[in-house]
Order: structure tokens, then C-alpha cells, then sequence
């Protein structure tokens, strides 16, 4: 009985880790409901429209404060890109992509004969404009707190699968607790407190949100040092430095798509997965014909082993 001693230490150290699990950390971000079309047979499908609702968002809402620095402008409309048009096959014709890039100014890389910096609008090879000059500065505007740039996120956060970095800044994005979850009251002291109550029959109590952050249940954290219940109950997730982001009709959509809350954590996510990786629709529709190609050589080479053989006994 020797391997059971090894399997009931495996099994024990399990439970323990689900159980972990399920006490605290942050809550398992979810897909929208019906799916990624991406994560579904065949692979790689995007949805442009929700791509170019989702660039609107990032350029409307999220590029004040993160960069994108792994993006051209032109990436925009290159194959399988939220503005990629069929009639411009070089992303460096199409005018909307032109007419996006010219929205930015830009330094150029050659100052003028005073060796001053010149200053023109962007062009689409240049890349996404940065918010700030340099990381103090976005700490300084952000309360000390670094908001990271977008180029990656959904591959950064991910645990692997398709789709699973999309699905978490989509449930960030949404999983805020709205306006009217967090309270406020003034302590004996005079100071305000604001604070979220909780009473789902196990997770009974208050949650203080100190000052400059913001309580998420899917943020990577730890609520308890702010939690007045029972700590093996605790509530999901953890504090962040960026508050709550897309308030129903934050932006207005230019298709007339209706702005809520849900539908632009979808479409900035659905775009924030295409730009951790604006080549996939290209390279993924090149595995059909490698694979008829490699089927086609493996013919030709049985037959042309068959012949070269032919009459030598082995
Ligand atoms: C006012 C500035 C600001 C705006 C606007 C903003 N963010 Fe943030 N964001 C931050 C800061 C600051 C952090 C870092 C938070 C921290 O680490 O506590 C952050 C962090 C994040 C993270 C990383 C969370 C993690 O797991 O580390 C994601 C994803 C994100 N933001 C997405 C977005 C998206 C999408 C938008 C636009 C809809 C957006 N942000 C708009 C300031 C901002």
C-alpha cells in the first residue's frame, strides 16, 4: 500500500488548495454570456464592429491614462483589424486609419535646425501616442499607482485559454459595485467613511473602501484587514487605484449601438484581445493550407519513396 500514502497527501493537499480558493483571493472572471466568438470552432473569429465600439472606448475613455506602446496606428487596418477594408489592403492607404493617426500629434524623430523638438501629426506607422512622458509622471496623476499599459493585458492576465484574458478585463471592467452599493457615513471623529455592506447569509458584514482605492471582486487581493465579519468569509477580490470606468452611456456609440456598462466591458475587451495579438487572424487562417500542403508532400513522398526503392531488397 505504499503509492496510497502519496495519492491521500495529493488528494489532502487538494482540498486544501480549493478550499483556499474558495475562501478568499479574487473571483473567478467569467465570459459573456453565449461566449468569445474567438474562443469557438474555427478559431480566431473577431468581431470587427465590437472592435471598432472597443477602440472607441480605449481611445474615448482608457488612453488618458494607459498607453498601447506595442500598437502603430496602422495595425488598426492591417488584416483581420477592427478598421481593415478590403479596398485598402495596405493599412498605410486607408484613410480612416490616416484619418485616426492625424487625431494625434507626435514628436518627430528629427528636431529642427535649432535642435528644438517638431511637433506633427501622427502618421499610421507611427505608434499609439502615450499618456504620459514618462512613469513618474503617471504615478503622480494616479495616486502613486501605475496604470499598465493595454498592448498585452489580456495575455498578461490570462491563465492560458483562449479568451480567459478578454473574460477578466471584461468582469473587471463590469464587476465594480455600482454607485448606489457604496455607502457613506461620518464617523464620531468627523471623517467620512465609505463602505459596502454585505449580507448574503455567509458573507455577513461591512467592507470599509479606504480612501484612493476601489473595491473589486475581481481585482487580485485581499479584503480583510477592511472586513467586519467572519474572516473565513470575507468577500471576493481586492482594492484598486482605478475607480469605476464605464458608467452606462460613458461613451455614445458612433453605430448607435446602446452604451451600457456591459456592452463597452465587451467591446473594449473583444479589442484589447485582438491587439495582445493583431497578426492572429492572418496566421490563423493559414493553418488550412499548411495542412492540405503538408497532406499533399506526404503523398508525393510516399510515392517518390516507392519509386526510388523500387528495386533494392530491404
Ligand atoms: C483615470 C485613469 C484611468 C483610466 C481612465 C483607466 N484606467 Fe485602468 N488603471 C488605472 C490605474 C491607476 C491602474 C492600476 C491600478 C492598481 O494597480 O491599483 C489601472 C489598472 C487597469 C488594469 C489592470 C488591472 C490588473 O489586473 O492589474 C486594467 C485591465 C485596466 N486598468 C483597464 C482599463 C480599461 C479597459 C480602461 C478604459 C475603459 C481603463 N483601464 C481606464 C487608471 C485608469
Amino acid at each position: 500500500m505504499k503509492f496510497l500514502r502519496p495519492l491521500i497527501i495529493g488528494l489532502g493537499a487538494l482540498a486544501i488548495g480549493l478550499t483556499a480558493d474558495a475562501a478568499g483571493g479574487a473571483k473567478k472572471s467569467k465570459a459573456p454570456e453565449g461566449g468569445w466568438p474567438f474562443a469557438k470552432v474555427p478559431a480566431g473569429q473577431l468581431d470587427q464592429q465590437s472592435m471598432q465600439r472597443g477602440f472607441q472606448v480605449y481611445k474615448e475613455v482608457c488612453a488618458s491614462c494607459h498607453g498601447m506602446k506595442l500598437l502603430s496606428y496602422r495595425n488598426l487596418g492591417e488584416p483581420g483589424g477592427p478598421f481593415y477594408d478590403d479596398a485598402y489592403p495596405n493599412a498605410n492607404d486607408n484613410p480612416l486609419v490616416k484619418a485616426i493617426a492625424a487625431e494625434y500629434e507626435v514628436m518627430d524623430a528629427t528636431p529642427d535646425e535649432f535642435g528644438d523638438p517638431v511637433f506633427r501629426p501622427a502618421i499610421p506607422a507611427d505608434t499609439f501616442r502615450e499618456p504620459y512622458p514618462n512613469e513618474q509622471a503617471a504615478r503622480a496623476a494616479n495616486g502613486g499607482a501605475l496604470p499598465p499599459d493595454l498592448s498585452v493585458i489580456t495575455k498578461a492576465r490570462g491563465k492560458g485559454a483562449e479568451g480567459d484574458g478578454a473574460s477578466y478585463v471584461y468582469s473587471l471592467m463590469k464587476g465594480y459595485p455600482s454607485f448606489d452599493e457604496v455607502k457613506f457615513r461620518e464617523e464620531p471623529n468627523g471623517e467620512f467613511v465609505n463602505y459596502l455592506e454585505f449580507d448574503d447569509g455567509e458573507k455577513v458584514g461591512e467592507l470599509i473602501q479606504p480612501i484612493g482605492v476601489y473595491y473589486n471582486p475581481y481585482f487580485a487581493g485581499d479584503t480583510a484587514p477592511q472586513w467586519s465579519g467572519d474572516p473565513r468569509h470575507k468577500p471576493y477580490g481586492g482594492f484598486l487605484a482605478m475607480p469605476a470606468q464605464l458608467p452606462d452611456g460613458r461613451v455614445e456609440y458612433m453605430d448607435g449601438t446602446e452604451a451600457t456598462t456591459a456592452q463597452m466591458a465587451y467591446d473594449v475587451a473583444m479589442f484589447l484581445h485582438w491587439a495582445g495579438d493583431p497578426k492572429q487572424v492572418q496566421r490563423k487562417s493559414l493553418a488550412l493550407p499548411v495542412m492540405i500542403y503538408l497532406v499533399l508532400l506526404s503523398i508525393l513522398l510516399w510515392f517518390s519513396y516507392k519509386r526510388i526503392w523500387r528495386n533494392v531488397a530491404h
